[in-house]
């Protein structure tokens, strides 16, 4: 064992523990309560109330509501909607069919910058384009995100418009299914 941890930093591979996604639950409450109160989920999706008391009881068919975990430990959040038939219409009426959109957060905070987040969205992807009618996904950091946006381009998101939703000025990336055509969002 070295004694150096310059070198142990340096020799060390930056291998994540995996990450497994489950349904959320009821049972989820407080948790995901306590992750809407830390700081830099606030400065990545404001103080949005996201209902969950309500929400946790309810399962839209256009709605998937997953709870990542490492090694038991819940970590953070992952939303996966159909924005054509999401009742609140965030998206817009005009949204077309074939599309998925994503929320992601990783509530606690020492999990951050650990591959977590990697993983949680690449599973994330496979279960959109797991229905083969999913021609691409869309997400919407905040335009302040910057790390945000390095991370989905890092995905191979591409970058389609800035647009503001409600009061939040966002950018919208689309990440394609291979090999397929897409028109606008
Ligand atoms: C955005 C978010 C989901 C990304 O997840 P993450 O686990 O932090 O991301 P990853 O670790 O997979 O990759 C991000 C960074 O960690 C580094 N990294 C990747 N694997 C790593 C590992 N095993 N060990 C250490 N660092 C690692 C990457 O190089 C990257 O660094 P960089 O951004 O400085 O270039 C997460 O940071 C988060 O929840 N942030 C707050 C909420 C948020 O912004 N949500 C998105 C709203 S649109």
């Amino acid at each position: 064992m070295s004694l150096n941890p310059k070198i142990d930093r340096i020799r060390r591979p930056r291998v994540s523990r995996a990450v497994k996604l489950r349904p959320a639950t009821p049972v989820d409450l407080e948790l995901l309560q306590f992750w809407d109160c830390q700081p830099h989920v606030i400065a990545a999706k404001g103080d949005e109330n996201w209902q969950w008391q309500e929400e946790l009881n309810r399962h839209p068919a256009w709605r998937e509501q997953l709870i990542a975990e490492v090694g038991g430990r819940p970590i953070g959040f992952v939303e996966i909607i159909d924005p054509s038939r999401e009742d609140c219409h965030y998206w817009g009426g005009c949204i077309a069919e074939n599309h998925r959109a994503i929320d992601i957060w990783i509530g606690e905070r020492d999990a951050i910058g650990k591959g977590y987040g990697t993983q949680m969205m690449r599973q994330a992807i496979e279960r959109c384009f797991a229905d083969p009618s999913v021609q691409a996904i869309l997400v919407d950091p905040l335009e302040s995100n910057v790390a945000a946006h390095r991370f989905y381009e890092r995905l191979g998101f591409e970058y389609v418009v800035n647009r503001s939703f409600d009061d939040d000025r966002c950018i919208v990336y689309r990440l394609r299914r291979p090999g397929s055509p897409v028109g606008n969002a």
